[in-house]
């Protein structure tokens, strides 16, 4: 009779074993850090319209495969008028790279200009935010740093209150 806790399944000739995949992974992951792009241009990238907001991923998992350091999510958000009002977990770290503006957290309301750093803490259930631009018609721009395994590993999930003024889709 045949014991389920021994049971082996014989790769078809040519099929990776999971161990040789895993292998296979640890080269592409050397070749990404070794052979990748390390300097980013905006011109590389484009902005998108998102329910959130209008972005542009420097780095983004699910769209770029050529960079190193894959774990990061780095992003510009270019505030028109205000983005999106959305809760996830924080751990995020804000930037703010040009414009004057304000974010709500948490129904805090904490404003920000050029060189100013804001953090987005870690708390149960995550926070809730929405960002505003303080001078409609003059750029307001932030770019946030996100470590994703950080992220996993509080478990945050997105849930999505307003949507953009901007975001027609
Ligand atoms: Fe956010």
């Amino acid at each position: 009779m045949a014991d389920e806790r021994n049971r082996e399944r014989e790769p078809e000739p040519g099929q990776k074993t999971f161990y040789d995949a895993f292998i296979a992974s640890r080269r592409e992951f050397d070749e990404r850090q070794s052979k990748g792009q390390v300097v980013i241009k905006p011109s590389d990238r484009e902005y998108q319209q998102t329910r959130q907001g209008r972005i542009m991923y420097y780095l983004n998992s699910q769209a770029y495969k050529d960079t190193p350091l894959a774990d990061w999510r780095v992003f510009v958000h270019d505030i028109r008028t205000h983005s999106g009002k959305h809760r996830h977990q924080g751990g995020f770290v804000i930037y703010v790279i040009e414009g004057r503006g304000y974010s709500m957290v948490d129904d805090e309301r904490v404003d920000w200009g050029p060189g100013d750093l804001l953090l987005l803490p870690i708390k149960p259930g995550g926070v809730e935010h929405q960002h505003f631009n303080l001078d409609e018609g003059k750029p307001c721009r932030w770019i946030a740093f996100c470590y994703l395994p950080v992220f996993d590993h509080v478990a945050s999930e997105f849930t999505q209150m307003q949507t953009s003024p901007q975001y027609s889709g």
